[in-house]
């Protein structure tokens, strides 16, 4: 954990428009302060990461999420107090305070209050909003330990505060308020029946034209370098097999957890590691149809290698 004095240094590189990786629950953000358009410039250029590609701006309450947007709809309060601060991103009309730098050119805004402790803090302390996407360079598998970040962006972040591992483990879940339908944008922990259950049905990403409304989901993100395959693994090679179930023959076989929510919070860090590990590939079971299982589903796809 950190100290009182490091969190009051971070808080004043972020306010000098320098980057600070910290942790959240989901995974560690590379953060700066999102109303300082040289300081997210710097994000593009540490993450390799496509301009067109929006940023994630962290909240610590709904007062400041409501500084951000033009309107603050009455789902988004139902929304915020069921689910915030957790792994629930939420897709508004921004505010001009929030450059275009940060939204990819868009004219909305994605916000979200972590529970992490310390990046709750981190917020608190700088005072101003912070736009973080994860900790790695574009494309590469999301970081869920401060170890993980210093290896994927060395000094490309001015500091990275340790918090742990992340406990939720993948990426949030990210909905669209700017129609009058609410549209999942990417799949995470907080599930659709979850969000069903409080605003009503929803529409989900996949439908035709969702892509282009969220330009940051590449059909080829979170890649550990090992070739994942998802279902059977290949036939030449010596490699690792996730399994769930059915244990295959493999080099290696790991059995993950059965529940999804354990599941999500180790899969980052057992890539991370097999990948370290150097293994001619990574095959995974296929998980479970539930949509509590749809978040781990998307990033075990995005992940894998097309056969
Ligand atoms: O859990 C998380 O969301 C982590 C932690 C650090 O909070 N952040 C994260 O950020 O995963 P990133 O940049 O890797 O992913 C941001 C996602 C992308 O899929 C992007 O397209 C979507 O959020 N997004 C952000 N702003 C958006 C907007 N205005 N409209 C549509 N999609 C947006
Ligand atoms: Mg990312």
């Amino acid at each position: 954990m950190v100290s009182e004095a490091e969190l009051r240094h971070a808080a004043e590189l972020l306010r000098a428009g320098r980057l600070v990786a910290f942790p959240t629950e989901t995974v560690y953000g590379l953060g700066a302060n999102a109303l300082d358009a040289a300081a997210v410039d710097r994000i593009f250029s540490a993450k390799g990461r496509p301009a067109a590609s929006p940023l994630i701006v962290h909240v610590d309450s709904v007062e400041m999420a409501k500084t951000l947007v033009l309107d603050w709809p009455d789902r988004a309060d139902l929304l915020a107090s069921h689910f915030w601060p957790g792994p629930l991103t939420l897709v508004l009309p921004k505010q001009a305070c929030i450059p275009g730098r940060v939204t990819g050119g868009l004219n909305s805004v994605g916000l979200r209050m972590p529970s992490h402790p310390m990046a709750l803090a981190l917020i608190r302390a700088a005072g101003v909003p912070i736009a973080a996407p994860s900790a790695n360079r574009f494309t590469q598998l999301s970081p869920t330990t401060a170890e993980h970040v210093r290896a994927a962006l060395g000094k490309a972040a001015d500091l990275v505060l340790d918090g742990g591992p992340s406990m939720v483990g993948i990426e949030s879940t990210v909905l669209s308020l700017t129609d009058n339908v609410a549209r999942l944008l990417r799949p995470g922990m907080v599930s659709q029946a979850q969000i069903e259950a409080v605003i009503g049905p929803i529409a989900l990403g996949d439908d035709a034209g969702a892509r282009s409304a969220s330009p940051g989901l590449h059909p080829q993100h979170y890649q550990p370098r090992t070739p994942l395959y998802l279902g059977s693994p290949p036939t030449e090679g010596e490699g690792v097999y996730l399994w769930r179930h059915s244990r295959l023959e493999a080099a290696k076989s790991v059995q993950m957890p059965d529940d999804a929510g354990p599941y999500g919070a180790i899969l980052y860090g057992t890539l991370h590691q097999l990948d370290a590990e150097g293994w001619d590939y990574i095959a995974v079971e296929i998980p479970p149809d539930g949509v509590e299982w749809a978040g781990i589903r998307d990033r075990l796809q995005r992940a894998s290698r097309r056969r």
